[in-house]
């Protein structure tokens, strides 16, 4: 599957577990009080527009949010077999591979689009399929810009060079193209997105038409960052990891859209649909760590005593009520790789986005939604961190164990991306530590932006406070 969604992916450019026990959170309105820790600012949270989640969770699979895209029967005919219905659709959609949707353009084809929101955001664990879950093996190492060309002769062989279909195709390779050039990445499991954001973004005036001109340029060295479960957004004030997703969610849910979208009119159709996706999101839960019963309680209860005096105070609580603080911590007292933040900082993607569609230009900009840069990040909630690995924002650290002891972090670590079984002991993605950066399934943290550094607050602690710490965290 990989292998084909790796070459697909740029041609083209549930856990959702029932009856859960509903945890209440404590929104105490977000303003920096005198037990703020010092270098971090409190977020607050803002009133989001609602929705209905079984529309939005349709919308996500058969929705038309990436705009146009290739014909249909030509996609088919290129991707032939017959792939696993992960995501349980129907119709024509229930035999293309679960990273695409099929959908109809405003002028009537009948298109398979790029990467959909479960192209990142779903994955694989113990051989499990969770949706939510941010996706662990990615592969953004190579650029196929090659199959672009091939599949527009095809298109127009087939329709001819004034046929809407070629007209689709055309506006979706023009994006996909431009993405292309940034989407590289030094080894698998980091995700590209704001680089292909940013890359489309600068190709588009405020009210989303093409521009051939760059309205922009590129920041010096964005760089890939991991995935976040969206099960923590329904605890969320602020999106992404350095905290610049602002004011309306649903808005800035829909930024994968500047890739194919035909013109403004069809981003507003779009928009009404995605209050219905957040409320969607904002229903899912973490999946349960396996055998949790089986955890010692007294064990668990040390480990819960120490983050509560350790952790609590950036990382909230998760006793029957919870509190979250979301704090947004600066990169200094952090002390993690500060390039991503500096990075997404430095580029004009936020002054973009601030003043297009998206923003202020938008048609319902009473809801506006905004981007804000800080060179900080968010301390994120932690439930089911368990199976969020790797962790920090860019994925450096392979299990929780060496997040937890700065000094046992691998320089140089390499996974076997065929293989999703996890190492339920140290909790996280089973490696092998190697002496360099020898291929795409190693990750080199000697890479600007893709250090393990910092987050040192377990280090302190000794391997059995450790271990029940992790035992804790299971459980969340
Ligand atoms: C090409 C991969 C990719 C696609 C496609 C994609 N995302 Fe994401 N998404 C990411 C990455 C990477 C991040 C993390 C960026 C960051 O936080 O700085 C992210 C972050 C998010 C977040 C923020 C979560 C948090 O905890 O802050 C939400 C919500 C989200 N995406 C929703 C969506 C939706 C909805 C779609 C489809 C409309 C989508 N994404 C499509 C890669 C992708
Ligand atoms: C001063 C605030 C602060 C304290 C104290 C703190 N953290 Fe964090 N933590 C953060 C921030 C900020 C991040 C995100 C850093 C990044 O991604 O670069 C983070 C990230 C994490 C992550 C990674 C999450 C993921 O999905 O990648 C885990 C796990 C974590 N912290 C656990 C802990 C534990 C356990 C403790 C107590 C020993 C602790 N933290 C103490 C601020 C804090």
């Amino acid at each position: 599957m990989s292998a084909l969604r790796a070459s697909v992916a740029l041609v083209l450019a549930t856990s959702l577990t029932a009856g859960c026990t509903e945890r209440q959170l404590i929104d105490d309105g977000g303003v920096s009080t005198p037990t703020t820790p010092a270098g971090t600012t409190r977020l607050e949270r803002t009133v989001q527009r609602s929705g209905d989640p079984e529309a939005g969770w349709d919308y996500l699979r058969y929705g038309d949010y990436i705009g146009s895209g290739v014909p249909a029967d030509i996609f088919t005919a290129l991707i032939g077999g017959e792939p696993p219905n992960r995501l349980g659709r129907e119709g024509d959609s229930a035999s293309i591979p679960y990273v695409f949707n099929r959908f109809e353009t405003p002028t009537g084809v009948d298109v398979v689009g790029g990467l959909n929101c479960f192209g990142c955001h779903s994955s694989y664990l113990n051989g499990e399929f969770i949706v939510g879950l941010g996706d662990a093996f990615s592969d953004f190492t190579s650029n196929q810009t090659g199959q672009f060309e091939q599949a527009r002769e095809l298109v127009e062989f087939r329709y001819g060079e004034d046929s809407a279909e070629a007209e689709a195709y055309a506006i979706f390779l023009r994006g996909a193209s431009a993405a292309a050039t940034r989407t590289t990445t030094p080894f698998r499991g980091v995700n590209s997105a704001f680089l292909l954001e940013e890359a489309v973004a600068r190709q588009r005036n405020a009210d989303l038409s093409w521009s051939d001109e760059p309205v922009f340029d590129l920041a010096p060295r964005l760089v890939a960052s991991d995935v976040p479960a969206w099960w923590n957004v329904k605890k969320k004030a602020a999106l992404y990891y350095s905290g610049i997703g602002r004011g309306d969610f649903a808005r800035l849910l829909q930024q994968i859209s500047v890739v194919g979208v035909y013109h403004a009119e069809q981003a507003d159709g779009f928009d009404a649909n995605f209050p219905d996706v957040l409320a969607w999101i904002e229903t899912l839960e973490p999946p349960v760590f396996p055998d949790v019963d089986t955890l010692d309680p007294e064990v668990v209860e040390r480990g819960h005593q120490i983050f509560e005096a350790t952790c609590s105070g950036c990382h909230g609580t998760y006793n029957e009520v919870h509190e979250y603080p979301n704090l947004l911590v600066d990169a200094d007292v952090v002390g993690t790789d500060p390039v991503y933040a500096e990075a997404i900082a430095a580029s004009g993607l936020s002054d973009w986005y601030n003043t297009s569609w998206f923003g202020d230009y938008g048609a319902a900009a009473g809801d506006s939604s905004y981007v804000q840069p800080a060179v900080a990040y968010v301390a994120p909630p932690l439930d089911g961190v368990w199976a969020t690995a790797p962790y920090l924002h860019n994925g450096s650290v392979p299990n929780l164990m060496t997040l937890l002891d700065s000094s046992r972090r691998p320089t140089f670590w390499r996974r076997d991306f065929q293989d999703s079984t996890y190492d339920t002991n140290s909790v996280g993605w089973p490696h092998q530590v190697v002496e360099a950066g020898l291929d795409v399934d190693t990750y080199d943290t000697t890479i600007p932006g893709y250090g393990n550094q910092g987050h040192t607050f377990g280090d302190h602690l000794d391997d059995d406070e450790r271990r029940a710490l992790v035992d804790y965290l299971k459980t969340l």
